[in-house]
C-alpha cells in the first residue's frame, strides 16, 4: 500500500494563506528514516489532528490542512508535532507558526530496541514462531518450544497455570476474556457489560474499574486481557452491540481509552499494569445488516472518522495489542487485510506493538462471512497454509490457534523455509511481541507485581464491588416515569419477573462460561436482594399485597453470532436462547400482564436487562415506568439505589432507541427519529 500523505481528519483546503510545515528525519547515523509519521496534536486532546509520513528522503510536509487546524484550535490549547517511529524515541517539535523548516530531526534509538536484541541473539527461528504461537492453556509446547502465550476461552480457567508459564525466560503470557471483570473466577466482581458504560458517561469511573479489573487479573494470575473492545457498533441486530460502549466514537474513544488507562497506568506504568487487547479491528460493528462476521462497506473517509480514532487514542494511550477481527471490510477478512493491518494500523498510526488474531481466525479467513467455529486441526490443509501465509504477511503477529497449535508451528516452518514468509517478517512480530512483554514488565519481573499477584483478598473485594454498584447506578437509563418512581422506602413493593431474582441472567454472557446462562453467580447480589438491601423491609411476596409492582425481565445471555437478529421479525420480541438456540418470545404476555396489574390498582415499573435498545415500544407504553438496567453485573443492589432515589438517577442512552424493527440500523446523525435519542434519560 502506498500511503504518501494523510490526514487523519479530512480537512478542507485552506485558500487564505498557505501553510508549510517541514522537516527531515534522520536516524543517528544521519540516514533517512522512511514511513516515520508527523503527527500534529493539539492538547489536551489524544486524537491526531493531522498527520504525514516521511518519503523515502525522511522528508515530511504539511501544508494547508494545518493551518485549518491551527485556526479551530483555541490560543489556549497546546500545539505540538510528534514525530514517531516504531524502535525510536519520538520527538517532539512545538508549533509556533505554519511557515517553519523544522531541518534535520534526529530520532535516537530506543533503549528498549537493545534489550529486544538481547532476548532475541539466542533465539532460533523455531523459537521465534513459538514466541508467535498462542496455544490453548494449559499447554505451553508449540513444536517442542515454549510458545509466546496461551489462552482460554469463555469459562475456561486454569489457576495453576502462570507457575510452569512464569518460569519461562520469556514468561508465556495468559490471557483471558475479561470483558466485565475477571469473570470465569469465582467470586470476582462483574462490572456492567462496555453497553451500561456507556450509558454513565463516566471516564473517571472506567479508568476506576480498568484498575480494578487489572488487580483481580494479577490476584488470578492473569497478565493479559483480551479487552477493552472499542467497536462502534451501528446495527442493533447484531449479536456484539453490548460489547461495545455505544453507537459515537466519542463513546468508544474517551472510554476505550480510560480503561486501558486503568489497566496500564498514565503512561503504561503502573505497578499493576497488564496487556490490554483492542479488538476487533476493524469495522466489527459496522457489518451489513449486523451479520456477526460478516461484511462491513466502509469508505476510506468513514474508517478514519468513525473507527479509526478509538484505536488511536488507545494505542497513544500505550495499549500494546490488537485484535484482527473476523468481519470483512470491502470485502476483504481482516486477518489477511494488509493494507489495513501494516499500511493503516502499524504505519498510519505507528502502532509498535504486535497484533492477535482471533479464536482460529487465521483458518476463518477461507470462509468469510461463516458464523461459527471451525473445526479443530484443519489448518494442516494447503488452503490454511496459504491462510497463515496471508495472514502472518499482511501483518498478524500472535496467532491465536487454541485448537491447531501445533500445525500452525508446522506449517510456519515451511513458509519460512520456502521463503513464502520473510525471516525479515517474523523478527518484526516477535520484535513487537518482546517490546509488549519489556513494556508490561514480564520481562523485568517475570513474577509480577508482587502487591498483587495472587492477592486473592482483591477479587470481589468490597472495594471492587462498591465501584461496580456505582457503575450499575450510573449506568440506568429512565425512558418513562408516570409519577412511579421514585419508589416509597415505607411503601410495599413486589419484585418478579424473570430476571428478578437470577444473578446469572443480570451478568450476561461471557460471566463464569462464553455464552453466559442461568446458573447462579458466586457472590452476586440480585436484584431482588439488593431490594432487601437497600430499603429493609419494604418487599413483600404477591402483587395482591403491593402498591407498586417491579417487574424485571429481559434478554437471556448470548455470545457473538448466537446473538444475531437474523431476519426482520422482531417487533415488540425479546430474544430467548433456549438450549443454546436463538428464538423469540413477544411481549404480548408482558403487556397483559402489566394491565392487569394496572387494572387492579397498581403502578408497575419495568426493569429492562439487555443487551441492546429493543424495538418494543408497546411494552415501554404499557408500563408506568421503565428502566433500563443492561447487563449490570454482580452488584444488584444498584438497582434499588436508583429506584428508591437513594441516588439520583443519571444514565444517558448509549444508543438511540428505535420506534420499531423497520427503523434499525438506527443512529445518530442519520435523520432517523426514534423513540428516545441518543443520550436521552429522565432523572428525579
Ligand atoms: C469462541 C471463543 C470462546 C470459546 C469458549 C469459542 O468457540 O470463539 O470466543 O471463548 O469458544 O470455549
Ligand atoms: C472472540 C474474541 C475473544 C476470543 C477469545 C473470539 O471468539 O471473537 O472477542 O477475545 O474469542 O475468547
Amino acid at each position: 500500500m502506498k500511503i504518501s500523505a494523510i490526514s487523519i481528519f479530512t480537512i478542507a483546503a485552506c485558500t487564505l494563506a498557505q501553510a508549510n510545515i517541514k522537516g527531515t528525519v534522520l536516524d543517528e547515523s544521519g540516514a533517512p528514516i522512511h514511513n516515520a509519521n508527523a503527527t500534529i496534536r493539539v492538547l489536551p486532546d489524544l486524537l491526531a489532528k493531522a498527520r504525514v509520513l516521511t518519503n523515502d528522503k525522511g522528508d515530511f510536509l504539511f501544508d494547508n490542512a494545518t493551518l485549518n487546524i491551527a485556526k479551530k484550535a483555541s490560543k489556549k490549547q497546546e500545539q505540538s508535532i510528534v514525530i514517531h517511529k516504531t524502535g525510536f524515541l519520538p520527538e517532539t517539535l512545538s508549533v509556533s507558526s505554519s511557515n517553519k523548516n523544522y531541518g534535520n530531526i534526529t530520532l535516537k534509538r530506543d533503549p528498549i530496541e537493545n534489550k529486544i536484541d538481547t532476548l532475541m541473539a539466542n533465539m532460533s527461528i523455531e523459537d521465534m514462531i513459538a514466541q508467535m504461537t498462542q496455544a490453548k492453556a494449559p499447554a505451553t509446547s508449540c513444536g517442542g518450544k515454549i510458545c509466546g502465550s496461551a489462552l482460554e476461552g469463555g469459562g475456561a480457567y486454569t489457576a495453576d497455570f502462570y507457575i510452569n508459564a512464569w518460569k519461562q525466560k520469556i514468561p508465556v503470557t495468559y490471557g483471558k476474556d475479561n470483558v466485565h471483570g475477571v469473570a470465569d473466577v469465582s467470586g470476582a466482581t462483574i462490572f456492567p457489560h462496555n453497553i451500561g458504560l456507556g450509558a454513565t458517561r463516566d471516564s473517571t469511573l472506567v479508568r476506576k474499574i480498568g484498575q480494578a479489573v487489572a488487580e483481580e487479573m494479577w490476584a488470578a494470575h492473569i497478565d493479559l486481557n483480551f479487552a477493552p473492545a472499542i467497536t462502534v457498533p451501528q446495527d442493533e441486530r447484531w449479536g456484539r452491540v453490548y460489547e461495545g460502549f455505544g453507537e459515537t466514537t466519542e463513546l468508544a474513544v474517551s472510554l476505550g481509552a480510560a480503561f486501558v488507562r486503568g489497566q496500564q497506568g498514565d503512561h503504561n506504568d503502573a505497578e499493576w499494569r497488564v496487556i490490554t487487547t483492542l479488538k476487533h479491528f476493524i469495522g466489527d460493528g459496522a457489518t451489513d445488516k449486523g451479520f456477526d462476521r460478516g461484511n462491513a462497506k466502509i469508505t476510506n473517509k468513514v474508517l478514519h472518522e468513525k473507527y479509526l480514532p478509538p484505536y488511536e487514542a488507545a494505542i497513544e494511550q500505550g495499549s500494546m495489542s490488537v485484535m484482527a477481527s473476523f468481519n470483512q471490510v470491502n470485502g476483504i477478512h481482516q486477518h489477511v487485510d494488509s493494507a489495513l493491518l501494516t499500511g493503516i494500523l502499524k504505519t498510519e498510526l505507528g502502532f509498535d506493538g504486535y497484533v492477535i488474531a482471533d479464536w482460529e481466525g487465521i483458518e476463518s479467513s477461507t470462509t468469510p462471512g461463516a458464523a461459527g467455529d471451525y473445526s479443530p486441526g484443519l489448518v494442516t490443509g494447503i488452503s490454511s497454509k496459504d491462510a497463515i501465509r496471508n495472514a502472518i504477511n499482511a501483518g498478524i503477529d500472535l496467532a491465536m490457534v487454541p485448537q491447531s497449535a501445533e500445525a500452525f508451528v508446522k506449517s510456519m516452518k515451511e513458509l519460512v523455509s520456502s521463503g513464502a514468509i520473510s525471516e525479515e517478517r517474523v523478527k518484526d512480530a516477535v520484535r513487537r511481541i518482546l517490546r509488549a512483554k519489556i513494556r508490561a514488565g514480564r520481562i523485568d519481573n517475570p513474577n509480577g507485581p508482587s502487591a498483587y499477584v495472587g492477592i486473592t483478598n482483591n477479587i470481589g473485594s468490597a472495594e471492587h464491588r462498591k465501584l461496580a454498584r456505582e457503575a450499575v447506578q450510573k449506568s440506568l437509563v429512565i425512558l418513562k416515569n408516570k409519577k412511579a418512581l421514585p419508589l416509597a422506602t415505607d411503601g410495599k413493593i413486589f419484585v418478579t419477573g424473570s430476571h428478578a431474582n437470577n444473578t446469572g441472567l443480570q451478568c450476561g454472557a461471557w460471566t463464569k462460561s462464553w455464552q453466559g446462562g442461568t446458573d447462579e453467580i458466586p457472590g452476586a447480589t440480585s436484584i431482588q436482594a439488593g431490594f432487601d438491601e437497600v430499603a429493609k423491609g419494604t418487599r413483600v411476596e404477591t402483587a395482591e399485597e403491593a402498591g407498586t409492582i417491579v417487574y424485571v425481565i429481559g434478554e437471556t445471555p448470548y455470545a457473538e453470532w448466537f446473538g444475531d437478529f437474523r431476519g426482520d421479525d422482531f417487533d415488540n420480541k425479546i430474544i430467548n436462547k433456549i438450549d443454546g438456540k436463538v428464538s423469540f418470545r413477544t411481549t404480548d404476555s408482558d403487556i397483559s400482564q402489566i394491565k392487569s396489574w394496572q387494572a387492579s390498582g397498581h403502578k408497575v415499573v419495568v426493569v429492562l436487562i439487555t443487551g441492546r435498545p429493543l424495538p418494543i415500544t408497546s411494552l415501554i407504553n404499557a408500563a408506568d415506568a421503565f428502566v433500563v438496567a443492561w447487563l449490570p453485573g454482580s452488584e444488584g443492589a444498584g438497582i434499588a439505589d436508583v429506584l428508591f432515589g437513594k441516588v439520583k438517577p443519571s444514565g444517558k442512552l448509549p444508543h438511540t432507541w428505535p420506534k420499531n424493527a423497520k427503523q434499525i440500523p438506527i443512529n445518530v446523525g442519520d435523520g432517523k427519529k426514534g423513540l428516545f435519542p441518543y443520550g436521552f434519560g429522565l432523572t428525579y
